[in-house]
């Protein structure tokens, strides 16, 4: 059984302006899935209904975290073991950091539920150090940069797992949006390195080729496809009709077919354009 379930997810802002309709996933534990789409396709909601901080009009989202397996509601979740399995970083992290230096804000949600604060400091200071940060611990987050406030926002949520990474589901939009290429590449590193399941919100498609196991299009609101990594990134017309584009990364003899008018030989189409072998099976959407 998987380990996050999405069962026909429905959702409209208001009750009148629709953003998701009848979304229905798996992923499972300890993969990384992109949700990728382009401006407004409904993967920020999609994150937020996951993470429970939107309840759908339809459809609920259940975590399977038992032995013998049971799948739970995320929405109707008491049970705070379960509950901290799921942690969001949001679009704008400056939205989570809001307290005096960077370690208070990582601490606070465990100080929240009444740890001590020399525990909590203790505790804050080993999830900065897990995301490279601990040199930051004293800094106030409003003057750090866009790549510090990512790795401090990202270190909030991995206190939450409770050192149970594995067990943990991390949501994150748009990770590389505001990062320098040297910042995006290095924050991209250490995303690979985490040990949870991943599920991360992008139209960084060079990203989602790169750190991706499955990918799911979201197309106005709905599921366009699903397809292993690379797959459909290398298909430019799918693309380009859900107003996406090739990743810059990919397979280098399409890019060059296509500058020089000329197809190249068969055997160049073959080679990989990521860790990922190619040409995995993918399943459009039927409508
Ligand atoms: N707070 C809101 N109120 C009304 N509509 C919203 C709100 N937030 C998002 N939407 C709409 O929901 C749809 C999906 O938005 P969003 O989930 O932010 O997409 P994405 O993250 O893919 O850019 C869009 O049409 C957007 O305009
Ligand atoms: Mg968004």
């Amino acid at each position: 059984m998987s380990y996050l379930q999405v069962q026909n997810i429905s959702y409209s802002y208001e009750g009148k302006f629709p953003a998701l309709s009848n979304i229905s996933f798996d992923v499972e534990k300890g993969s990384c899935l992109c949700l990728a789409g382009a401006n407004g396709s409904g993967k920020s909601t999609l994150l937020q209904i996951i993470a429970a901080c939107i309840k759908p009009d339809a459809g609920d989202v259940c975590i399977c975290n038992d032995a013998p397996p049971s799948p739970k509601k995320v929405s109707v979740l008491r049970d705070e073991s379960a509950r901290r399995k799921i942690g969001i970083v949001f679009q704008e992290p400056d939205n989570q950091l809001f307290m005096p230096t960077v370690w208070e804000d990582v601490a606070f949600a465990i100080m929240n539920k009444g740890c001590a604060m020399s525990e909590a400091k203790a505790k804050a200071l080993n999830a900065l150090r897990a995301v490279e940060a601990e040199h930051l611990a004293e800094r106030p987050p409003y003057k750090l940069s866009g790549g510090e406030k990512q790795r401090a926002a990202l270190a909030s949520v991995l206190i939450t797992f409770q050192n149970n990474d594995e067990h943990g589901i991390l949501l994150i939009d748009e990770p590389t949006a505001y990062l320098d290429p040297r910042a995006r590449k290095n924050f991209i590193q250490l995303l690979k390195k985490l040990s949870c399941t991943k599920i991360i919100a992008t139209h960084d498609l060079d990203m989602a080729l790169t750190i991706s196991d499955e990918i799911l299009f979201l197309n106005n609101g709905t599921l366009a496809a699903r397809s292993p990594a690379p797959g459909l990134l290398s298909d430019e017309v799918f693309l380009q009709s859900i107003g996406l584009e090739l990743p810059l990364s990919s397979p280098a003899p399409r890019r060059f077919e296509k500058l020089l008018g000329l197809p190249l030989c068969g055997s160049c189409s073959a080679i990989p354009i990521s860790d990922h072998e190619p040409h995995q099976p993918h399943e459009r959407i039927q409508k």
